[in-house]
């Protein structure tokens, strides 16, 4: 979604901001804009701005000689309301441009209030719906900047991470949280805010993430944290888990090459600590669900949305297989809509890389209130649905940059194969299938080290099938959450129109579809529904079909198999679900796509 990034210190700001800016990209990029207080030698002070349809180098240009100054903000803009254009993008100001402000979120009552000004003569410059913020901080007369937001944030409806700069009050930001991330990093004599740490990390990694309701004002020497009613909150800062260098692309070409070959170190440290030989077992710590509590779970409901759902549905098919208790994955984004019957004796797991994601968050806030027990699996340390969550399971994926989650899926499905053994070795597994899952988890590493020795492989299978006019995706039981994923990763990447079906649903209706120019990849773990899927592909090939396979072995019904590496069967889709990211991956490069800022799309979607 929108990044956010401000600074007060001693620094020049604008290259500052600029690289923070960079490195915000990823989360939206139409448009972008820059704030400072003009305090530079020989100035009198005031405001000064740029801003840029496009990209962020489009803003460079921009930006003038001499924006010198100590005090800045700054934002990349994915649109909502109002097309990318300059106008639209942020800072946007009051009528006397004496205020900036960044806004992520919506605010919903925007349209009212925009009225409501524009009778009282406002003009206004943009459509967007945070130009009413600014505005009323603008024609507030409370005494401080706290004040004039806090006046100014009681008359709005709906989510936001803001940074306001005022040209009457230069040795300040204030900024403020609902529902959209705002970190803060503490340095020596410097203060940064941001929307995510990749932002300030190579400046400070002691930061504090606010809480909903929450603000701050910053200083270049102090912060002080305090709720949107004005009562202090005491906000200690916390050491980031990742160097900096975690958040660079280390020599690849793009960010997804990077965490595609990143998945054999991250599974092993989603594993690493965790893994209890003597009992057959796994150790959660974080869960807060004990051994009673465990066993009276009736059903377990999983949450998430895009890729995080997708892993979601594997987790699902693991709690059943491993802990024999039903389960099933929804999409956070429908459930949070409809008035889903809660029921104490689930336990709900909600799934997400960044713990941002609004729908999901919207979820797991529904829950609570109806009191249910909810745990997350989650990547990002502290983030908002790692703290509303009753417990959970981190998935120590590590940074996750591009817009495409990878190996944060592929955690995330390990991350549920340990939670499924654990609950199940409460329940009724039984030594030898724990040690079985255990042997088989331990070998994860090294097998997506051999799947990825196939890259050359599926480069060459990729620019085949770059021509296709659409693809369909199958697999039966454990393939298909693979292929939905898959189907996803190949969309979002490629631009090319990709389905995903369950094998068994194609003869009911999606087999019209099949053609040489719409070939099928199907997911064919070597289960015991693995006759069935030959049979599957004996249809696609009647119809005149081409088939990629990725199996276990050689598949003579198609015309390409991918041959991945063996493990346990309740394992195997998460090392299927790979060379499918890597297929993906070259698709995308063999048509030229912007790979790690796919069009419309942006990462962590913070908004309704
Ligand atoms: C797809 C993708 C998205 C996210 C989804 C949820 O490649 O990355 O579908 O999985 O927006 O995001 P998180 O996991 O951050 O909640």
């Amino acid at each position: 979604m929108c990044g956010i990034v401000g600074y007060i210190g001693k620094r020049d700001v604008a290259p500052l901001l600029l690289e923070g800016l960079q490195r915000l990209e990823y989360r939206g990029y139409d448009s972008a804009g820059i704030a400072i207080h003009a305090n530079g030698p020989g100035r009198a002070g005031g405001l000064r701005t740029a801003k840029a349809k496009g990209r962020v180098r489009e803003l460079e240009e921009r930006v003038p000689a001499r924006f010198n100054g100590t005090t800045g903000i700054a934002h990349t803009r994915w649109a909502t309301h109002g097309a990318p254009s300059d106008e639209n993008a942020h800072p946007h100001q009051d009528a006397e441009g004496r205020v900036a402000v960044v806004h992520n979120g919506i605010i919903d009552n925007a349209s009212e209030l925009r009225a409501r000004l524009t009778a009282e003569g406002v003009v206004f410059t943009s459509e967007t719906d945070t130009e009413v913020l600014a505005h009323l901080i603008g024609r507030s007369t409370a005494g401080s900047l706290e004040e004039r937001v806090r006046e100014a944030l009681r008359l709005v409806e709906g989510t936001y991470g803001i940074a306001v700069l005022h040209a009457d009050f230069t040795d300040r930001i204030v900024v403020a949280r609902n529902g959209s991330p705002v970190v803060l990093g503490i340095g020596e004599h410097e203060m940064f805010v941001a929307s995510d740490v990749a932002a300030l990390v190579s400046h400070t990694r002691q930061v504090i993430t606010l809480d909903d309701g929450e603000m701050a004002t910053l200083k270049a020497d102090d912060y002080r944290t305090y709720t949107t009613e004005g009562s202090r909150t005491t906000a200690s800062p916390t050491t980031v888990e990742w160097e900096a260098e975690s958040y660079d692309m280390a020599g690849h070409d793009t960010y997804m090459h990077k965490e595609i070959t990143e998945q054999a170190d991250a599974v092993d440290r989603v594993l690493r600590g965790r893994i209890d030989d003597r009992f057959a077992t796994v150790h959660l710590g974080g869960l807060n669900l004990d051994a009673r509590e465990a066993r009276s779970v009736r059903r377990v409901k999983i949450l998430g949305c895009g890729s995080a759902y997708h892993a979601g549905l594997i987790g699902a098919q693991l709690v059943e297989e491993l802990a024999r208790i039903p389960a099933d994955a929804e999409p956070a984004s429908e459930f949070r809509y409809r008035n889903a019957v809660v029921d104490p004796d689930t336990l709900y797991i909600a799934v997400s890389q960044s713990g941002e994601t609004y729908d999901t968050l919207a979820a797991v806030q529904e829950l609570k209130r109806k009191g249910a027990r909810v745990l997350g699996v989650v990547n990002v340390v502290g983030s908002a649905i790692a703290r509303e969550t009753d417990g959970g399971v981190y998935v120590h994926a590590g940074p996750e940059i591009c817009v495409v989650s990878t190996k944060c899926f592929t955690n995330t499905a390990v991350a549920f194969a340990l939670l499924a053994l654990h609950l199940g070795r409460i329940r009724d597994l039984s030594v030898a299938d724990g040690k079985r899952i255990i042997s088989g988890l331990r070998r994860l590493p090294e097998q997506i080290g051999e799947i990825m020795k196939l890259e050359p492989e599926i480069r060459k299978v990729a620019a085949e099938y770059a021509e296709a006019k659409s693809m369909m995706f199958v697999g039966r039981v454990r393939g298909y959450p693979v292929a939905l994923e898959a189907s996803l990763k190949l969309k979002e990447i490629s631009y090319i129109h990709a389905e995903a079906y369950p094998a068994s649903e194609l003869k009911h209706g999606p087999l019209a579809l099949i053609e040489p120019a719409v070939p099928t990849v199907a997911v064919l773990p070597e289960d015991e529904l693995i006759d069935k899927n030959r049979a599957t592909l004996e249809e696609i090939k009647a119809r005149s079909g081409r088939i990629l396979a990725v199996a276990h072995g050689e598949q003579e019904q198609a015309d390409h198999t991918i041959v991945v590496p063996r493990n346990e069967v309740e394992l195997d889709p998460i090392l299927m679900g790979i060379p499918l990211q890597l297929l993906a991956y070259h698709t995308a490069l063999a048509l030229g796509r912007d790979i790690d800022k796919p069009r419309n799309l942006a990462k962590s979607v913070t908004v309704e």
